[in-house]
């Protein structure tokens, strides 16, 4: 049989003689009678206090190298606690201690430590409670994720992580290659000079994906249904609390969904994944609503219990106009919206979250489809309270003639997307999706403000260790 872990233990209904528990020591407290430890094995929130007598030599001379941070193995009986706090408690039989920890040099203290100091330890902040739980929901939350379209009969696809086009058009993609870049010479070159890429590994110059939607929609009109969750990565040098370098996107694609039905489930999908997370992490949300955004539940209702308002970007404009003494960048119809555009409207004006639709085709994607009017596209952005953008989708352009005139107008070299205006050649249907920041839906659901801080080792601009 498995060793139970501490959430296990916790859950029991009776007491258990005989037990194993190993863990890290939170905090040890010494009385005159006896010894309390608090041990974390990182399963729960909650600790396991471990009760140890203190007239036996062997478990005497072990306490000795107990302190905060260290690795212990425990023996004993678990036993219905006399004190207030916990139901059961570890009364000890037997310790041993398995890794030593220094606390005059041990990073982790008890007193607070700030959010930037922790991120140049972040092989160790998953020690502290918050980092734990916020790893901890983190896995909930692709799980929910996972369950809300499995539940729907959606098909979990695996699109390329080297590719060859970009998607987004933005020219934000890392190169990737098997060259070797320490010294010039060593790269290959052409007659004119310019590194020689179809010499290398693919036979072609190859970037890493900024977004699997391209192949998913090629997936998504023979599978009907299908959703990607993948890393995605973007060479933007934006240094903000909402970019990374490297990020996880969901990305559903829907045959014969159009724009409304893409608002529909992007909104549906909010909800269900919020709703699961309340549901099913409720003492690791405690944490984040008590240290980390005191209007956090509140925060999260709004989003289960609103209809999330619905704007055309005309009618988003005709509200920002007269509020330009506010902004840095000021508003006018063509302007594409930055976060303090999108959190005026949804904290400011509608207090609830936004679908933000129609934008003008100049600060759009290539691949939204183009409305009848010609100056709009039908593409979406769902905006939310602390972060704006969380969600960017559209109806894909599925006329073959439009799409080609978007490409040339936009200068793009048609060549590599070959095969993605095959699927407008062949079979062609109106199709929908769109992407949610795997990472901006953590900093909603637990208010962590930064985007360093929702991911185990964040990649941003001029940081890369671990
Ligand atoms: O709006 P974006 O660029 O849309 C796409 O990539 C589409 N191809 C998605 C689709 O329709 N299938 O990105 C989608 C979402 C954003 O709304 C945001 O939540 C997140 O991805 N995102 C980032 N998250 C962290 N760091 C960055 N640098 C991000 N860029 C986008
Ligand atoms: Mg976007």
């Amino acid at each position: 049989m498995l060793t139970p872990v501490i959430k296990e233990i916790l859950n029991r209904t009776e007491a258990m003689p005989g037990l194993k528990v190993r863990g890290w020591v939170k905090t040890r407290r010494d009385s005159k009678a006896c010894t309390f430890a608090e041990i974390n094995d990182g399963s729960c929130r909650a600790n396991l206090q471990a009760v140890f007598p203190n007239d036996n030599a062997e478990i005497n001379a072990e306490l000795e190298k107990v302190t905060p941070g260290c690795s212990v193995e425990l023996m004993g009986d678990l036993v219905p606690s006399p004190a207030k706090g916990q139901k059961f408690e570890l009364s000890v039989k037997s310790i041993k201690v398995l890794g030593l920890c220094d606390p005059e040099k041990y990073p982790i203290q008890k007193k607070k430590t700030s959010d930037e100091f922790l991120r140049t330890i972040a092989h160790l902040r998953p020690r502290t409670n918050k980092y734990a739980a916020m790893l901890r929901i983190r896995s909930e939350l692709a799980h929910a994720i996972h369950t809300y379209f499995h539940d729907k009969g959606f098909c979990y696809v695996h699109t390329p992580i080297f590719t060859a086009s970009d998607c987004e058009g933005a020219g934000e993609v890392f190169t990737a290659s098997a060259f070797d870049f320490s010294s010039l010479a060593k790269l290959p070159k052409n007659d004119k000079g310019e590194i020689d890429f179809s010499r290398d590994l693919f036979g072609k110059q190859t970037y890493l994906t900024v977004s699997g939607q391209l192949e998913g929609e090629t997936l998504a009109t023979a599978l009907g249904r299908i959703y990607t969750f993948g890393p995605t990565f973007r060479a933007e040098n934006s240094n903000t609390y909402r970019h990374c370098a490297e990020f996880w996107q969901i990305e559903p694609e829907m045959a014969f969904y159009e724009l409304e039905d893409d608002m529909d489930l992007a909104e549906d999908f909010i909800k269900s994944i919020t709703k699961h997370i309340i549901e099913k992490a409720p003492q690791d949300l405690e944490l984040f609503a008590k240290f980390v955004e005191p209007k956090l539940m509140e925060s999260l209702k709004n989003i289960t219990d609103n209809s999330f308002q619905r704007l055309p970007y005309t009618e988003a404009i005709k509200l920002l106009e007269p509020e330009n003494k506010r902004f840095e960048v000021k508003v006018s119809w063509g302007v594409d919206l930055n976060s303090e555009h999108e959190r005026f409207l949804v904290e400011h004006y509608f207090k609830k979250p936004v679908i933000l639709y129609n934008k003008p085709k100049e600060v759009a994607a290539f691949y939204m489809k183009l409305n009848d009017d010609g100056k709009t596209v039908r593409g979406m952005d769902v905006l939310v309270p602390r972060i704006g953008e969380i969600i960017g989708g559209s109806e894909r352009e599925n006329r073959l003639e439009v799409l080609e005139q978007k490409m040339q107008e936009r200068k793009m070299d048609m060549a590599p997307y070959w095969w993605f205006l095959d699927l407008r050649r062949f079979g062609s249907v109106p199709h929908s999706g769109f992407g949610l920041g795997f990472e901006r839906m953590m900093m909603l659901i637990t208010g962590i403000s930064n985007i360093r801080d929702v991911t185990a080792y964040p990649r941003v601009p001029g940081y890369a260790e671990f």
